[in-house]
């Protein structure tokens, strides 16, 4: 196992390059499965979470490698419609393959996947859309059990947007029989992504982007040859690091326009952007200014910077509130937050937070993805030494994060437990 150990309070500056976004690389890798023949996927991570899905699938019969920031997927013989405990229990997203199996194959058995760090995450609406398109289901022995002749076309309702429901929905509808509408569909952008990624597949797909989806069954699909879009949480955690330590980072290939409830709190908060080729500068104030807000499904504020803004408000001048309103347990960061100091009460699904003036180094433990990088942040402004134990959650979603942060000029180095 590796840690992280970094020196806090240097003002970085440079240009960082953001990696392809890991939550759009899963679900259009599962869509290799819905046509035969070799995809190609770019711009690709190299996270571990990608090499799961990989292994997933190739478990299923297919051929995967990776060439660089290419994934090439070989789904001509799909014998296997089996995604095993083993596979899914390290990587909720694996979740993703039951679509596509069942509209390729008509039968899937996928480990049903159990709670997380942040929260219970049922899967309740991908099985409920399902059947609705005619699949009959079965849990047994913790396995989700999944039979369809074909597919049919079906009005979906989902009580609340879910964006690997609306992606394994999406997936199974390309290839069914007839007209399915997805209402109250997911909208961030890597729904959208898939969603190109399938229309460049030959899919019926209509309302991308919108809160109802339509897709068209069609008989038959193409395979990939797609460029997954850059990670927007990948570049909005540059963009929290610029603030927290007043520095100048230039993020290259950046879609800032992915990134619009964040960087408008960020700039109430004293940071400044400026637009340039392909990304954007980033300026971080002498200290950054307190700002509340709460997390919503896109376009709102997203969950998945909660963590990484909170760390920021840790010492920004005056006092914010931040609510979590997407998973119930996403504040696992405070704890560790706290052991530098930082002043946060929690109350329910709201954290209000005091800012210090300074945080110290010390020992802390990574939980989850996005609360590990929330204390790498915090670390970067520091003072003293902090050392992030268990930092393979990092590793499902940052690639190569130290590099990056050393070519900025930041004091890090991963060392071995
Ligand atoms: N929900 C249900 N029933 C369902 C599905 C979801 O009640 O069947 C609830 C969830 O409990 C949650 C809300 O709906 O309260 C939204 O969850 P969603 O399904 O949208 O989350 P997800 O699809 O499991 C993806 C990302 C997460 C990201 C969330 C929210 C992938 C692979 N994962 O998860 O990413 O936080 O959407 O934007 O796309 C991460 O990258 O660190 C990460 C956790």
């Amino acid at each position: 196992m590796d840690k992280l150990v970094i020196n806090g309070r240097k003002r970085l500056s440079g240009v960082v390059e953001i990696s392809g976004a890991k939550n759009a690389a899963l679900p259009i890798m599962a869509a290799s499965l819905l046509a035969a023949g070799e995809h190609n996927i770019a711009n690709i991570p190299k996270l571990r979470d990608v090499m799961t899905m990989g292994r997933l699938i190739a478990n299923l019969g297919a051929g995967f490698h990776l060439e660089d920031s290419r994934a090439i997927l070989d789904c001509t013989a799909i014998g296997n419609y089996e995604a095993p405990y083993d596979l899914v229990s390290t990587m909720r997203a694996s979740v993703l393959i039951l679509g596509p199996l069942l509209a390729r194959l008509g039968k899937a058995k996928v480990s049903l996947p159990g709670g997380c760090a942040i929260g219970a995450r049922p899967i309740n609406l991908h099985l409920m859309g399902l059947e609705k398109m005619g699949a009959k289901i079965k849990l047994e022995s913790g396995y989700v059990l999944a039979k369809a002749k074909r597919l049919k076309g079906a009005q979906i309702y989902f009580d609340t947007p879910t964006v690997t429901g609306t992606e394994n929905i999406m997936m199974a509808a390309a290839l069914a029989e007839g007209k399915t509408v997805i209402e109250n569909a997911a909208r961030e952008p890597e729904v959208v992504d898939l969603a190109n990624a399938l229309i460049s597949m030959g899919a019926k797909i209509r309302g991308v982007g919108d809160s109802v989806v339509e897709v068209e069954g069609v008989n038959r699909l193409s395979p990939l040859d797609y460029n997954i879009i850059p990670d927007r949480i990948e570049a909005g955690t540059f963009m929290t690091i610029a603030g927290i330590t007043g520095s100048d980072i230039t993020i290259k290939k950046c879609r800032p326009d992915h990134l619009d409830a964040l960087i408008n709190k960020l700039q109430d908060s004293g940071i400044r952007f400026h637009k340039v080729r392909n990304g954007l500068r980033v300026v971080g104030p002498e200290r950054p200014a307190a700002v509340s807000t709460k997390t919503m499904p896109y376009p709102g504020f997203p969950t998945d910077m909660q963590a990484q803004f909170m760390a920021m408000m840790c010492i920004a001048e005056g006092s914010s509130v931040i609510s979590e309103k997407i998973f119930e347990n996403r504040f696992m960061h405070v704890a560790e937050l706290r052991r530098m100091g930082a002043d946060i009460m929690i109350e329910g699904g709201t954290a209000t937070i005091r800012g210090i003036d300074l945080l110290k180094g010390a020992p802390l433990m990574a939980t989850d993805l996005r609360a590990s990088a929330s204390l790498i942040v915090a670390a970067l402004a520091a003072e003293g030494t902090t050392t992030v134990h268990r930092i393979y959650h990092l590793d499902r979603g940052y690639e190569k994060i130290e590099e990056k942060l050393q070519r900025l000029g930041a004091e890090v180095r991963r060392e071995k437990e």
